[in-house]
């Protein structure tokens, strides 16, 4: 359920609807936008099993708002996620990353300008990932990837270098004023990886993991959450609505291919999902067409179409080696292929009327 307020309500009218709702044993979630203020309601559950549905607990809640003068409708939603849809949020949600070697000292990912955050798959060394910072930054990017805990679907494979990775990513970020995304995998994880990195990275083999999505929940850190292999948008945006719900608004969702038949690529990056979720979320959505292909050729290409698709920002692996990377060294492009990548994403961007920082 959404409580849409009237464009003249007051802070003290909304304070008045939280008590209202809390009396009811329901949770309000105002969302403050340019023109008016509405209120995503949690906690009721209706005949239909549907949270937040009208009906169940208290069927007459939604008539006791709609008569308050300083609420212009209640609408019911009828999607199990509430708090990552449009209806409850109608403009884009633009999440602001501090990055220092920009000016105003922040970047907002979801706004006019498509971002570009790229780096190693895994930080393997200092020397590598100083090599590959300093390169993507001279190019351009601004936000710096980087694994220091890594999935791996075998227990042998490398699994990254945990802290000592993370203080040489905080190191690379006081170098060359980038900000720094990385992967954290567990819930005992998070006070750590939370002190060196900028944005919390949720991989697509824990978009379920809930007690994880709790925890970066109670954080203020923006959280990349990458789509579950097999997840279907509902299913992604819910596990969107585990961090929102537990009051951190600082999520972007990030299209990384879907398990397929297809054995050509390693995933099915489905482009089609970056105008979807702009229809029905108001959360950013960005693109990994590293993860998306597993093939360096594919990369380029995939990038581009993602822009023209409208992503908010792009997530790409490149290495100063490819062939000798310990991880996805396939799906990396070398320091070479992404200078040459930047002037064509610009024209690209451009073509729709975005910029590149
Ligand atoms: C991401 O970089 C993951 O760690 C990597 O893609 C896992 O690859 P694997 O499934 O081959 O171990
Ligand atoms: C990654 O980007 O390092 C990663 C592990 O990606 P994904 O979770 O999409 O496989």
């Amino acid at each position: 359920m959404i409580v849409v307020m009237k464009a003249s309500c007051s802070e003290e009218n909304i304070e008045h609807v939280l008590t209202v709702l809390e009396k009811h044993g329901l949770t309000g979630h105002p969302s403050r936008g340019v023109e008016r203020t509405v209120i995503g309601v949690l906690g009721a559950v209706g005949p239909s099993g549907a949270p937040g549905a009208i009906g169940g607990i208290n069927p007459t809640i939604g008539e006791t708002l709609e008569s308050l003068p300083c609420v212009d409708s209640v609408l019911r939603v009828s999607k199990p996620y509430k708090l990552a849809s449009r209806e409850f949020h109608p403009e884009n949600t633009t999440v602001e990353v501090p990055v220092a070697c920009v000016d105003g000292g922040s970047v907002f990912i979801g706004g006019d300008a498509v971002v570009m955050m790229a780096g190693p798959c895994t930080v393997e060394s200092e020397k590598q990932l100083m090599t590959t910072a300093e390169a993507v930054r001279k190019e351009g990017a601004v936000i710096l990837r980087g694994g220091a805990f890594k999935p791996s679907t075998s227990p042998y494979g490398f699994r990254g270098l945990g802290e000592e990775g993370l203080r040489l990513l905080a190191k690379a970020r006081s170098e060359f004023g980038m900000a720094v995304i990385t992967e954290v995998m567990t819930p005992s994880d998070v006070p750590m990886v939370c002190e060196y990195a900028d944005i919390l990275q949720i991989g697509t083999r824990n978009m379920q993991n809930y007690m994880l999505l709790d925890e970066v929940g109670r954080t203020q850190k923006p959280v990349v959450l990458k789509r579950g292999m097999s997840a279907t948008f509902e299913e992604w945006l819910l596990a969107a609505e585990y961090v929102l719900s537990q009051g951190n608004r600082n999520v972007i969702l990030c299209e990384r291919g879907i398990r397929t038949f297809e054995k050509m690529t390693r995933n099915t990056m489905d482009i089609s999902a970056i105008p979807l979720i702009k229809q029905i979320s108001h959360l950013p959505i960005i693109s990994d067409p590293s993860q998306g292909t597993g093939r360096r050729d594919l990369v380029t290409p995939m990038t581009l179409a993602s822009v023209a698709a409208g992503t908010d920002a792009l997530l790409i692996e490149v290495h100063p080696n490819p062939d000798e990377a310990l991880k996805d060294g396939a799906q990396s492009l070398t320091l070479d292929q992404f200078q040459q990548l930047m002037p064509q994403l610009q024209a690209v961007a451009g073509a729709i009327g975005r910029t590149v920082i």
